[in-house]
């Protein structure tokens, strides 16, 4: 059952649910007159807990009093730290960490007063929308594949948010917005982490044409006789290794008359394994991720249906499975692609670029005014910028500058990286018109933006690779182990602002 988040704008000592959360920053611990009233029907246990500095409002603090009065069960006081240290991203980490608390202590429901976070830095619209965001992002669980002890499963059923009385319409709008997001994240982490021997390309295909049947969006798939057929030799190379046949999908959302679209294209590999160049077993598992660019798209066409957006916008996923048996392409073989260049493979492990090209190429028929792929291409991410923030590279800085403002509205953070035509050196080919990869492992977040770039025409275009950000070791503010659902919200704040 999906949470319950509503707003609410009743006094705090008419609250009444399991919990109520007040936060409180560290150098602002006074209590006002409202927090006050509540404070006297509950026998002072704030200002007592205040005055004996056994709450003192530090980053993460979290002090539940049991109450059990008519209205409340507990009351939690939560620390938000210093005012002027005090930003979003700690916002989402505090209310992230609070949520999963609250759930683990068998609480169910909780209110929160917006109000207590109030500060001179943001207004009470973009906390409505982080609070909801990480509420719901942070309590994500895949419990699907469980079949022991689901009664002791614990979980949140409904949060209530008390916002001020004035901002009631807007806020509704705000939440309702927060949870479309949220559910295209959630939905991404769902389809991601389910497991390769089920999410097979079919699979993928089928959960956006059942995607598509429910909001209403256009949904086209090539199977593997029409990818062949078009000519699609990078596709084909990629996916021929494996029993679980190749797919296309392409999704077509239309809010804005006969404009050109904006195009999203998704790496979706749903077990890379390297081919014939075969990882070593440390890197082999959570190879299922690497089908998390197009199972994005499919979930922010659904959420762009839902926030009936003015734009076009087409999503395309390529859906393949790396596997080795005699039939896989093989390190030295020539393939052409859809666009009629001759690609000579180097490494059967660099497999995403390959199926992102023809993907890619495929889309200009649809004359797209940008173009914007998202994929696991490469580890060298990893290398280049940890786990925080996801490489950038494109043809067209204005592009990239929306995108770069979008990553500051979402919080998920990127970095632009160049594409200087020299690096175009890396990849020429003594017998095809270029190779896919360079030799040695330098430069390689730019080697795979260059080769993408040779299919791209002129048309704007940016690539952003999540090798590094795809997937969560450990559990950090709102994501939690496994799939994280990156760039969902990136690419979500910047289709909602397009200009
Ligand atoms: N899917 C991988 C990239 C990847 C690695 C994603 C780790 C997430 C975590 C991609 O297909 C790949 O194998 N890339 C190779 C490229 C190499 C052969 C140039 C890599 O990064 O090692
Ligand atoms: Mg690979
Ligand atoms: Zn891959």
């Amino acid at each position: 059952m999906p949470l319950e988040t509503e707003t609410i704008s009743s006094k705090l000592e008419e609250i009444k649910d399991k919990c109520l959360v007040i936060a409180f920053f560290e150098d602002k611990l006074k209590l006002n007159n409202e927090i006050n009233k509540l404070d006297n029907s509950i026998n002072n246990v704030i200002n007592n807990s205040i005055k004996n500095k056994d709450f003192k409002a530090e980053k993460n603090e979290i002090k539940s009093f049991y109450i059990n009065n008519k209205n409340l069960k507990y009351l939690t006081l939560l620390g938000l730290e210093k005012e002027k240290d005090f930003n979003l991203n700690k916002l989402m980490e505090i209310v992230s960490n609070l949520s999963r608390k609250l759930r683990s202590s068998d609480i169910n429901s909780f209110t929160i007063d917006l109000n207590s976070f109030k500060n001179k830095k943001f207004n009470n619209e973009i906390y409505l929308e982080k609070i909801t965001q990480a509420i719901i992002l942070s309590l994500y669980q895949f419990n699907k594949f469980k079949t022991k002890d689901l009664d002791k499963i614990k979980t949140i059923k409904k949060v209530s948010i008390i916002i001020d009385n004035k901002n009631l319409k807007n806020s509704e709008k705000i939440v309702n917005e927060a949870i479309i997001y949220s559910e295209a994240v959630n939905k991404t982490r769902d389809l991601v982490n389910t497991p390769p021997n089920i999410a097979t390309p079919e699979y993928v295909a089928n959960d956006a044409i059942e995607t598509a049947k429910r909001n209403n969006l256009k949904c086209t798939i090539l199977d593997e006789k029409q990818i062949e057929k078009l000519g699609m030799g990078c596709m084909m190379a990629v996916a021929r290794g494996s029993s679980n046949k190749p797919r296309i999908f392409i999704l077509e959302y239309k809010g804005n008359g006969n404009e050109k679209p904006i195009v999203l294209v998704g790496k979706g590999i749903t077990f890379d394994t390297g081919g014939l160049n075969i990882k070593p077993s440390s890197y082999l598992t959570t190879m299922k991720d690497d089908k998390a660019g197009a199972c994005g798209i499919i979930n922010i066409l659904e959420a762009c249906s839902k926030l009936k957006l003015k734009l076009n916008i087409v999503g395309i996923g390529a859906l393949a499975e790396n596997m080795i048996s005699s039939s896989s392409y093989r390190p030295d073989d020539v393939l052409k692609s859809y666009s009629g260049l001759t690609v000579e493979v180097t490494n059967t492990d660099a497999e995403g670029r390959l199926v992102v090209a023809d993907a890619i190429s495929y889309s200009l028929k649809y004359k797209p005014k940008a173009i914007i792929d998202v994929a696991t291409l490469t580890g060298a991410s990893i290398v280049a910028l940890g786990y925080f923030a996801s490489p950038v590279v494109g043809n067209n800085q204005k592009l990239i500058d929306k995108i770069k403002i979008a990553s500051e509205k979402s919080l998920e953070k990127i970095w632009q990286f160049p594409l200087w035509e020299e690096y175009n050196d890396l990849i020429k080919s003594d017998i095809a018109d270029i190779k896919h990869l360079n030799e040695g492992i330098d430069a390689g977040v730019m080697v795979g933006g260059i080769f993408l770039k040779n299919f791209v025409d002129d048309i704007p275009w940016a690539h952003i690779d999540i090798g590094n950000t795809v997937w969560a070791k450990q559990e950090k503010s709102y994501t939690v182990k496994g799939a994280t659902g990156f760039s969902v919200l990136l690419l979500l704040n910047l289709l909602k602002d397009w200009k």
